[in-house]
């Protein structure tokens, strides 16, 4: 198949095209929903004096403008609308790992003209670079991240962008998964260490452990695996997340778009439909590779859609899917420990009008202590936000769901449905404060809200923390644990922001108080605190710079003060791209940051092949921020 025609579609846009949602919006909630949104405006409107809603307020007498001005070191930067990254003065960025970048010495070159060869991408940097972690081995600097997917029309330049052959399709799943490599500080800035012994690479093929309340179930058994414990490769690595004890958590997010079938008669299930699993995949895997045909291997998508843990210290281990953390559209991961001691991982389910999570392990974190039970024992909740300002967790628990505890970390898209959870405009990342007992969740956009149920027929009316119907903006909400314990049920929350365009609109759509014609942007979606309890933000959104998007421009990142409400622009991204992926040297010097699918010249300036790139930025005085 090719994709050529559309090379940068998105997958949010490939899923409805392939697998529309159906029309089902009844007059009635469409009414209903123009009058919840009038309430939420009255609401707001209401509110927006006060520091806990929109975060406009003062702190302690002092203005929050020079609370922020101490706190972001930065003169804010305008909008760009061209091929390269601007970031403030006083700061540099430069290229650390660009697609195709050898970390074995036994792989080639990359070419600019042909790219990469299968087995020389198994030994390389891959493409589409997306969440990472930064871990501080021994003192060695050591990044695990995420190569989400593949543009083929960039990735095979030789056929044009058509996947043609069994070739054609190792590369791209050799292009896809994680990499680990080490970096280190040079007098020419940061440079991946070559064949460093910590180097890996994971792909679409590398075997990994299934662990949890899935493992072995019958959905999950295969001809090659009868056990149902063992599969090969993790798909759509989207964002990611670190453990208290130092493994890398990958987040399988689209990958429903890999599978396919030979046979058009092949008839789906009902769970199917609900995760978009269709008869045609986005790569035609299903064509050269048996395990990606439904009619041969009708198991092997139930095997996907995971938490994968992987131990960046041990390239030997073999990374292990947590299924009792669910399986969904797995946005991110953010760990945090609550005062008892036990893990909580919020989650995030990035499709129109699905859920957000939060799961809490049985047992308590000990440092030093055996981790390797916390990610399988523990209670999965989906969130449900009322619109007062309350709300809870749900636990998905058979009792409350119908389902046995197996099913529920298979099909917890129909366990979150069976409690009524709350229909969101599309989880991206979740990111938990350092310095204060409070989460957010980015809400990128959705099209449909208010106009087409979710994918299991939920209702998608406008509601408290989803207020406006076919929201092409997005927003972040943010929600803060009864008595400071995330492990509570109970939590309120508020809306940090919702993005918007003051300069075309005057109701909701021209967003929150805190956007202004400076600082306007759309589509909210990586997101990762600094240590000193900055919100950096970082979108995927329209870049057209037209109508409703005028004066926001190319993807960017900007950094938001979660007491003042404020939000400065820090960086924006070449055309074409999204900006995705945030971590920091240990030293706090360095912020390493994700430029995914831009457009040509990025980043080499010769106009051919385009590579998604980490890029370093420092302060040119070397200073720590972040
Ligand atoms: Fe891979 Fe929802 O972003
Ligand atoms: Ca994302
Ligand atoms: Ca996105």
């Amino acid at each position: 198949m090719k994709d050529i025609e559309q090379p940068h579609l998105s997958w949010d846009e490939w899923d409805e095209l392939h697998d529309p949602r159906p029309e089902e919006c009844e007059f009635d909630a469409v009414v209903a929903s123009a009058m919840s949104r009038r309430g939420f405006l009255g609401r707001v409107l209401a509110m927006g004096s006060g520091a806990a809603v929109m975060g406009t307020g003062l702190l302690n007498g002092t203005s929050a403008q020079a609370q922020t001005g101490a706190r972001m070191a930065f003169q804010p930067i305008p909008i760009a609308t061209d091929f390269t990254i601007h970031v403030p003065e006083g700061y540099s960025w430069a290229p650390v790992a660009k697609w195709g970048d050898p970390l074995f010495s036994d792989a080639p070159a990359f070419d600019p003209v042909t790219g990469v060869t299968p087995a020389g991408q198994a030994r390389a940097f891959g493409e589409n670079t997306d969440g990472m972690e930064l871990f501080n081995v021994g003192g060695r600097q050591v990044i695990a991240v995420n190569h989400e997917y593949a543009n083929t029309s960039i990735n095979l330049p030789q056929t044009n962008g058509e996947v043609t052959s069994v070739e054609d399709v190792a590369l791209l799943q050799n292009a896809q998964g994680i990499a680990v490599f080490e970096v280190t500080e040079t007098d020419a800035g940061w440079q991946i260490v070559l064949d460093s012994d910590l180097n890996r690479r994971i792909t679409h093929t590398t075997e990994m452990a299934i662990s949890g309340p899935a493992a072995g179930h019958d959905l999950l058994k295969t001809d090659a695996d009868p056990d149902g414990v063992k599969v090969l490769g993790t798909l759509n690595n989207c964002g990611a997340g670190k453990t208290p004890w130092g493994t890398y958590l990958t987040c399988e997010e689209n990958f429903n778009g890999y599978f396919g079938s030979t046979d058009e008669t092949f008839e789906r299930s009902d769970a199917f439909a609900r995760y978009g699993i269709g008869l045609q995949g986005r790569y035609a895997y299903e064509k050269f590779d048996a395990r990606f045909d439904l009619a041969q291997t009708p198991n092997e998508p139930n095997r996907f859609g995971y938490i994968v843990e992987i131990d960046p210290e041990d390239p030997a281990s073999t990374p292990v899917k947590r299924t009792a953390l669910g399986r969904f559209k797995h946005e991110n991961a953010a760990c945090v420990v609550a005062p008892d001691g036990r893990v909580v991982v919020y989650l995030g389910d990035d499709e129109r009008g699905e859920f957000l999570y939060k799961y809490v392990s049985d047992g308590v974190y000990q440092p030093g202590a055996d981790t390797s039970a916390l990610l399988d024992e523990g209670q999965l909740y989906a969130a449900k936000f009322n619109d007062d300002g309350r709300g809870e967790w749900v636990a998905l628990t058979p009792d409350a769901t119908g389902m046995d505890a197996a099913e529920i970390a298979i099909h917890t898209r129909i366990a979150a449905s069976a409690v009524g959870a709350t229909t969101m405009d599309r989880p991206e990342w979740v990111a938990v404060n350092p310095i204060s007992v409070e989460g957010y969740c980015a809400l990128t956009n959705n099209r449909n809200r208010a106009v087409k149920p979710n994918a299991g027929g939920d209702d998608t009316s406008v509601n408290g923390p989803n207020p406006r119907a076919e929201n092409n903006y997005g927003q972040i909400v943010r929600w803060y644990p009864e008595d400071d314990n995330h492990a509570a049920v109970d939590f309120t929350w508020d809306l940090y922001v919702m993005a918007g365009n003051p300069t075309v609109h005057d109701d909701a759509y021209a967003g929150s108080d805190n956007i202004n014609v400076g600082n306007m942007f759309n589509s909210p979606d990586g997101m990762m605190f600094d240590s000193s309890g900055l919100l950096w933000i970082q979108t995927d959104g329209d870049d057209s710079n037209e109508d409703g998007f005028a004066g926001m421009g190319n993807n960017q990142m900007l950094v938001g003060d979660p007491v003042s409400g404020e939000i400065h622009r820090f960086m924006t991204g070449p055309k074409g791209s999204e900006v995705t992926g945030i971590t920091w040297s240990s030293d706090r010097r360095t912020a390493f940051v994700g430029i995914q699918h831009p457009s040509a010249p990025f980043p080499d300036g010769d106009g051919v092949l385009a590579r998604s790139t980490i890029v370093a930025i420092k302060r040119d005085d070397n200073a720590v921020f972040g």
